[in-house]
């Protein structure tokens, strides 16, 4: 679903920023990611493996314990699903999307040992295929307070510094997940995430396990996401993702999605969040891919900009080669001598510092 909207919207922009990377301004060029932060257990890998269509560790107590950025690549032609995950020194390649799991828990096994550990080191996974959308996804570990038993003391500060790395930097998005049974006013998360966008233009906040809402608690619910709360310039919204017993069962995604619209269709409380659009992954899916778009079109200037510097830097570096060997014999003598003496004051430089200024 997310792909249909994707490539009429989001595709243009992602084959021009493709073309601009290939003659060589990746550095310059930073596209945006989708950054998950929230409590542990609050469903931020649900809703990522519900987004991307790729099965991720998820589960009770703290599951992912090292950031894991999710590459995903369109191909535009061949049907192979290929995954290439590194972290290290290690890369695999597998074709199987059912091992991303054991290579992910495995992964994470090396980076931050077999326990409750956590660890700063990137995880890596980039998937081609062609059922993908280009897009950057980065699941992380979820704030905790009191460490478990084998967990250090300051595991709270370690994995609050971790997810301010990622959440600071101006081209994510970032997804914070809030479960409805819980209180927002007191949710962690979303502090962080309005003290890195204060404006709130790059926060968007996402409510997991209506399903479990405590009979009678809808009301306070509906308050949250009418913004009386914890008031947000993007607004909230609503979805439901697979729970434990559905992950047992092994009910598949797109059955997931079926089931979570017709939760909302029929919901006494949250059924109005359908018409505005604030309810389901899919909608979720359209909210962010007119966030990415939006956030392209921002960068066009500055990135206009650069292009404007590198090539006129580009022209005075050309400017120098211009001026080749003389024709006439006369100035022959004179253009080799000045060479010469250019050529020794490079040795010299070279000598005197090993590094040769000449800079080509
Ligand atoms: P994370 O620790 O934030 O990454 O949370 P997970 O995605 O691992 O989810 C924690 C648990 O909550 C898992 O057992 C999920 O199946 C379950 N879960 C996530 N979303 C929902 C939901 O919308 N409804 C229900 N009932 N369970 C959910
Ligand atoms: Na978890
Ligand atoms: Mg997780």
């Amino acid at each position: 679903i997310f792909l249909k909207q994707w490539e009429a919207q989001v595709r243009p922009y992602i084959e021009m920023i493709d073309f601009m990377r290939k003659i060589g301004i990746e550095k310059e060029l930073a596209l945006p990611s989708i950054a998950v932060v929230g409590d542990q257990s609050s469903g931020k890998s649900s809703v990522l493996e519900a987004l991307s269509g790729v099965a991720l560790p998820r589960g009770s107590g703290i599951v992912t314990r090292c950031p894991l950025e999710l590459k995903l690549r369109k191909l535009n032609f061949g049907t192979d699903w290929t995954a290439v995950i590194s972290y290290k020194e290690v890369r695999e390649t597998f074709h199987d999307p059912k091992q991303v799991e054991g290579f992910v828990r495995r992964a994470q096994n090396m980076l931050a040992g077999d326990g409750v550990g956590i660890c700063d080191d990137l995880i890596s996974l980039e998937i081609t295929s062609p059922d993908v959308c280009d897009l950057t996804l980065i699941d992380l570990p979820g704030i905790t307070r009191v460490p478990v038993q084998g967990q250090p003391e300051d595991i709270g500060d370690q994995i609050r510094r971790l997810i301010a790395k990622f959440i600071e930097k101006k081209e994510t998005i970032n997804l914070v997940v809030v479960p409805c049974n819980v209180d927002v006013a007191t949710t962690e998360a979303l502090r962080m995430a309005q003290g890195v966008d204060p404006n709130g233009s790059r926060t968007l906040a996402i409510l997991t396990k209506p399903d479990l809402i405590d009979k009678g608690a809808e009301a306070d619910v509906l308050q949250v996401l009418q913004g009386k709360v914890v008031p947000l310039k993007k607004g909230y919204t609503m979805v439901r993702c697979r729970g434990q017993s559905d992950i047992n069962e092994n009910v598949p995604l797109a059955e997931a999605t079926r089931q979570e619209k017709e939760f909302f269709a029929i919901h006494p409380q949250f059924s109005y969040l359908l018409e505005e659009q604030r309810a389901t992954i899919p909608c979720l899916a359209t909210r962010l891919t007119k966030e990415l778009v939006q956030h392209i079109k921002a960068s066009l200037p500055s990135l206009s900009d650069q292009i404007h510097i590198n090539l006129s830097a580009l022209r005075v570096e050309m400017k120098s080669y211009d001026e080749g060997p003389p024709l006439e014999p006369e100035r022959m003598g004179p253009y080799l001598s000045k060479k010469m003496l250019e050529f020794s004051d490079q040795i010299s430089e070279l000598c005197r510092t090993g590094e040769s200024s000449s800079g080509n």
